[in-house]
């Protein structure tokens, strides 16, 4: 059966994913909502879905919704999501939310546990890691090949200028970041980071945060929103006893190192994917087969929880940096 879904907030990223719906065959985008009516409007018309002005109205027609993507921005880019977000969970209906979770940890703990509560699929669009080169690294990390776990190099940069509050750079770019160290590494035990503002910037916009995994891997996050064109968006090595891969700007190039060998193993554009914006198919692909299959609440990829263990480790590193202190999780 076809699946009925919905865009809540389309403006870039909802665009996206109303496009990444039109495409799947899997889905029907029969809804597009937006506060801006024009916008809502705008939508409707290029995508051929009912307008909706607000999620109330959008619930109340009756249209059958079966999943719904939120994609509405906010201060540092999550502060709007939880009011649509906890009216579609309310409702039953299964939310794909935009990253970060929302920029304030008790609601992101509200709407997981609200999902939860009422065993509603609920994920984030944590789509750096929904990559074929991810999946195989995976499957090194899972199968032993790397042996045990040591550590984890993780850089992830952009050029972003936006100057809107000290901490937007750690709470908009990193849920990323974190989320792909989470993958690899597993839960993060405690939390140490050290940040600098760019030249003629007002936010910490460089940081280097270290990191103590629950497993006693050790690893570090290098972020900037001061990189260049010719910097790369991100590089993953994770290192362990037996072996260590380099995994580059999500899903590019793959390279497998053994440790007693020179033998090394690349692989370029795993599953033709060539570049990062390819992952917002991938992500919601997954999103879509996993419901299409009846997946249950807690099984889903990229959960709501996932998105809000990288919000607590990231408010740690705040915490980290303006105390001073190693922070425990
Ligand atoms: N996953 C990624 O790789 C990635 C990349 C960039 C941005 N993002 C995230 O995508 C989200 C959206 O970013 P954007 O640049 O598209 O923002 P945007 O401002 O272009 O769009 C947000 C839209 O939401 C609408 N909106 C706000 N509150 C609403 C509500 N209650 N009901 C309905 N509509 C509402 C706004 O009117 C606006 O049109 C952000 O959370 C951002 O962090 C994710």
């Amino acid at each position: 059966m076809t699946l009925q879904v919905g865009v809540v907030g389309v403006g870039n990223i909802g665009s996206t994913h109303a496009s990444v719906y039109k495409e799947n065959p899997k889905t029907e985008l029969v809804a597009v909502c937006d506060i801006i009516k024009q916008k809502a409007d705008a939508a409707a018309e290029k995508f051929g879905a009912r307008a909706f002005y607000s999620v109330r109205e959008m619930l109340e027609s009756g249209i059958r919704l079966d999943a719904v993507s939120v994609c509405t921005k906010g201060e540092e880019n999550g502060g709007e999501h939880f009011a649509p977000t906890m009216e579609l969970l309310e409702a039953g209906i299964p939310v794909l939310g935009e990253k970060p979770i929302s920029n304030r940890v008790e609601e992101g703990k509200q709407m997981v546990e609200l999902a939860r509560s009422k065993k509603i699929p609920y994920a984030v669009n944590l789509n750096h890691r929904f990559t074929p080169a991810a999946l195989r690294a995976k499957e090194w990390v899972s199968s032993g090949r790397l042996g045990q776990l040591h550590m984890i190099n993780m850089r992830m940069w952009i050029n972003n200028p936006v100057e809107t509050s000290p901490w937007f750079h750690l709470r908009a770019l990193h849920p990323h970041s974190f989320d792909v160290i989470r993958y690899f590494c597993g839960d993060v035990k405690k939390v140490a980071a050290f940040m600098m503002k760019g030249e003629g910037r007002t936010i910490w916009s460089n940081t280097q945060v270290l990191l103590q995994f629950e497993n006693g891997a050790i690893g570090n996050l290098v972020g900037s929103y001061d990189a260049g064109k010719s910097y790369g968006l991100e590089l993953c090595e994770v290192v362990g006893s037996k072996g260590r891969f380099v995994l580059e700007d999500a899903c590019e190039h793959l390279t497998f190192y053994p440790r007693n060998s020179i033998e090394t193993e690349t692989y370029n554009y795993l599953g033709g994917m060539r570049s990062f914006p390819e992952t917002f198919k991938s992500r919601i692909g997954d999103w879509v087969n996993q419901l299409e299959a009846g997946a249950a609440y807690d099984q889903i990829n990229g959960s709501g929880e996932d998105a809000l263990k990288v919000q607590m480790i990231i408010e740690a590193a705040i915490q980290s940096w303006e105390t001073g202190a190693i922070v425990e999780l």
